[in-house]
């Protein structure tokens, strides 16, 4: 009967160690059959107490059977070596996910976004225009006719004679006062060109923001509060601004504006070159020729119009050194904008 019995117990190994599909599977088998306790060692154990004449019949027996089973094991420990392991006990569903890299909006969008919400605070609307434009929205009808030297200040990429990128977002003063009687109150957002060789305050595609208004009774006194007030919401509240003497062939008078440096808050530091001011934009009374370039009255209607970077704006209020960080896509400067 123990003959018997061995054969039951290696029909049952042979059975469990087929689906035994990892090594601990395959030692935990090991255990139950051939460990201290195991029921094959069992057997051994009960041959003294047999009748001598089974002794040698048993033994023989129980030797082949746990030679059988040890071969058994060897080739199953093989096989759980070669599967991959699908251990369920590397998977814990439990576990937070690891979060997806999430993507956000570019430094100088923001700052577009900020500038805009100010503006749109004072009753200004967003406009668009094109970045590849005719010669007659960037010069002729902004009062700078062809070949003359004022030119040169807004020079760009050409695409043909009449067609150019856009050097400038005065361009969209012209296409909104073709389309639309005063009064005007409008900010453009947007990418302009110029042929500037690069280095860390130079790029040759860069972003500004216009502004004009137009409407009766205009004045110089609105562009400088309108301008004020922007300064203060953007950089401090107690920032200042100051008006200089400039020119733009599109503006008369004009003006470039400084506020106090939001670095040293007017003290002078290395980034206002030790003067307590820094330009931002350069402004002034719309030039009654482009109210005719527009065919708007010039004797009714006065108007203010301003052009400011962004990347000067954002590289002042965010303290960075270098305009080409904004567009060499290098993600550990980005990534500190996911404001
Ligand atoms: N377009 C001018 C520039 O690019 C800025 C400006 C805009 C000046 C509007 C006056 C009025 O420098």
């Amino acid at each position: 009967m123990v003959q018997e019995r061995l054969k039951e117990l290696l029909a049952e190994a042979e059975k469990l160690m087929a689906k035994a599909d990892n090594k601990d599977a395959v030692e935990r088998l090991r255990v139950k059959y051939l460990g201290r306790k195991g029921e094959l060692t069992k057997i051994f154990k009960s041959i003294p107490d047999l009748p001598d004449s089974q002794k040698p019949l048993v033994g023989k027996s129980a030797n082949i059977a746990k030679n059988k089973l040890e071969k058994l094991i060897k080739e199953a420990f093989q096989q759980a070596e070669e599967k991959p392991q699908a251990s369920p006990a590397s998977f814990d569903p439990t576990i937070p996910g690891a979060p997806p890299p999430l993507g956000h909006i570019h430094p100088l969008t923001h700052t577009i976004e900020e500038v805009s919400d100010i503006f749109r605070t004072m009753g200004f609307t967003v406009a668009e225009g094109p970045e590849v434009e005719k010669d007659w929205y960037n010069f002729e009808a902004l009062n700078i006719p062809p070949d003359h030297p004022s030119r040169d200040d807004f020079d760009t990429f050409y695409v043909s004679d009449h067609i150019l990128l856009r050097s400038q977002t005065s361009t969209v003063q012209i296409r909104t006062m073709e389309k639309n009687e005063p009064p005007v109150r409008i900010i453009a957002p947007g990418r302009c060109f110029r042929p500037d060789t690069e280095d860390a305050r130079h790029s040759a595609m860069f972003h500004q923001i216009e502004g004009l208004m137009v409407d009766e009774n205009v004045s110089f006194g609105d562009l400088k509060a309108i301008l004020h007030i922007f300064a203060r919401e953007f950089f401090h509240e107690d920032v200042e601004v100051r008006f200089r003497p400039s020119f733009f062939p599109f503006t008369e008078p004009s003006a470039e504006v400084d506020c106090t440096c939001p670095v040293c808050s007017g003290d002078g530091c290395s980034t206002c070159s030790y003067s307590g001011w820094l330009e931002i934009l350069g402004a002034g009374m719309v030039d009654p020729n482009v109210f005719d370039s527009v065919g708007f009255d010039k004797e009714k209607y006065t108007g203010f119009a301003f052009g400011m970077g962004i990347e000067r704006l954002a590289m002042l209020k965010y303290r960075i050194n270098d305009i080409r960080l904004f567009f060499n896509g290098d993600t550990r400067f980005l990534s500190q904008f996911s404001l």
